[in-house]
């Protein structure tokens, strides 16, 4: 039991690695796709508000949690509360990494089939009803959504066979710069389009008009996914964290990343969108479908849509490695697993899971309950119940079981740091989320 555990051996490295899990599919994909149905502008400060306010105190609850336990989601919480339930919650989070690794690894194939349509210039000259076929086609295929699928799981177990510091810190550290400059190009192009300033006019000016509650608990929903609360993967990476690093300055640097890539995704996406006259209410299909037909019709088109699909793909990657990593830190200490086994376990279980997701998708497949396919229903089953439900008991069993001593014993490392706002970061732990995640819940359960 004495042997070493592996950790991020840099305060950068562990703030890539969480940041890599943070920004993800639901940055670039889902966030735009939201703020484009909830009147843009409106939607985005709500979100920044939610993100800021509530955001930050979860996630530092999330490192307490994993840094003073120092194991797995389940193995941190028996080190802080022997002998209660209170491990239960560890569980739900590893239910919870299962069902998002089995969704998010069918998109997270799509990414790898568009970054080839894009290369061998499949979208060229074609309209959006051809696009739009072909991504249907492309679900029904009886081989291609598959091989892709294993294909990213396999690059995802490739790194997690490496171990923390020489898989996950050091992948993310090459990957996530990568994913800025490609960002940023993408942004410079899509605002120097004609018309690109109506764009942002949607993205920035908030039309209140808007403001309902529907929509506030749709950003409530978007802000705990986006920044990867509620399931334990941030307990997980927190318990890797080195003793000495400043848990309130991580989880700031890690919502403000988070955060700023969805509003580049949003600068990329609605100029594009606007300067060729598309609705920006356009849906999921934005990014597979509509905005291949833009690139198409932009000089250097060819090149940005590649980097486009690169962009999503290496977004996809460090979110499913943290995903993935939270199981098999779970089995190697709890279950005593080689980590080798592990990381074969755990890809193997949630590709099964993933591979009937995508059978889901398919044209009179059996896997639709009513007009819910599988794929929806883990997605709904993850994001509307099990990320709050953990994100709940996280804050509960933070506050209402630990205790404000605890906690502010590890965040300000043992007395050693100045957490100026650590009163106000406790009290939103202990009134104020609770509160709202009980909201969101009951509204998703009840409107959905
Ligand atoms: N945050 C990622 C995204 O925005 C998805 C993700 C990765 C996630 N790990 C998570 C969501 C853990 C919830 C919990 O795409």
């Amino acid at each position: 039991m004495n042997e070493k555990r592996d950790g991020f051996g840099s305060k950068l490295g562990a703030i890539a690695a969480a940041a890599g899990s943070a920004v993800g599919l639901g940055n670039i994909y889902r966030f735009p796709c939201l703020a484009g149905e909830n009147g843009g502008g409106a939607f985005l400060l709500i979100y920044v508000l939610i993100v800021l306010c509530l955001g930050i105190p979860i996630m530092m609850a999330e490192f307490y949690i994993g840094r003073r336990g120092g194991k797995n989601p389940v193995g941190s919480v028996k080190v802080l509360a022997p002998k209660t339930r209170w491990s239960l919650l560890g569980y739900v989070g590893i239910l919870a990494a299962f069902t998002i690794l089995a969704f998010y690894s069918t998109v997270s194939g799509w990414t790898l089939e568009y970054i080839y349509k894009a290369l061998t210039n499949y979208f060229a000259n074609k309209d959006i009803a051809t696009i739009e076929a072909g991504f249907s086609e492309f679900h029904n295929n009886p081989f291609r959504p598959y091989l892709w699928q294993v294909t990213f799981m396999g690059l995802t177990a490739f790194i997690i066979f490496k171990g923390i510091k020489d898989g996950v810190e050091k992948y993310t550290k090459i990957l996530m710069p990568a994913l800025f400059v490609i960002l940023i190009i993408l942004c410079v192009k899509s605002l120097t389009l004609n018309g690109a300033s109506e764009g942002l006019k949607f993205l920035f000016k908030p039309d209140f008009s808007k403001v309902d509650g529907t929509m506030i608990l749709a950003a409530l929903g978007q802000a705990f996914f986006s920044l990867s609360v509620g399931m334990g993967a941030l307990i997980t990476y927190g318990s890797y964290i080195c003793k000495k690093d400043n848990l309130s300055t991580t989880s700031l640097s890690v919502v403000m990343t988070d955060t700023m890539v969805a509003i580049l995704a949003g600068v990329i996406i609605f100029p594009a969108a606007f300067s060729f006259g598309i609705q920006p209410e356009a849906g999921p299909s934005l990014a597979f479908n509509t905005l291949p037909m833009i690139f198409n019709k932009m000089a250097g088109g060819y090149f940005f849509c590649i980097i486009f699909f690169i962009l999503l793909a290496i977004a996809a990657l460090t979110s499913t490695i943290s995903l993935l990593e939270v199981i098999v830190t779970f089995l190697t200490e709890e279950h005593g697993l080689k980590r080798n086994t592990a990381t074969w376990v755990g890809t193997l279980v949630s590709l099964f899971f993933g591979i009937f997701c995508t059978l889901s998708l398919r044209q009179d497949s059996v896997f639709v309950f009513g007009n819910l396919t599988f794929f929806d229903f883990m997605d709904k089953f993850s994001a509307n119940i099990l990320l709050p439900l953990g994100a709940l008991c996280i804050v509960i069993f933070t506050a209402w079981k630990m205790g404000k001593a605890s906690f502010y014993d590890e965040i300000t490392n043992q007395n050693t740091l100045k957490v100026a706002v650590k009163g106000f970061i406790f009290f939103i732990i202990k009134y104020v989320a609770p509160f709202v995640i009980i909201a969101i819940f009951i509204n998703q359960i009840f409107l959905s």
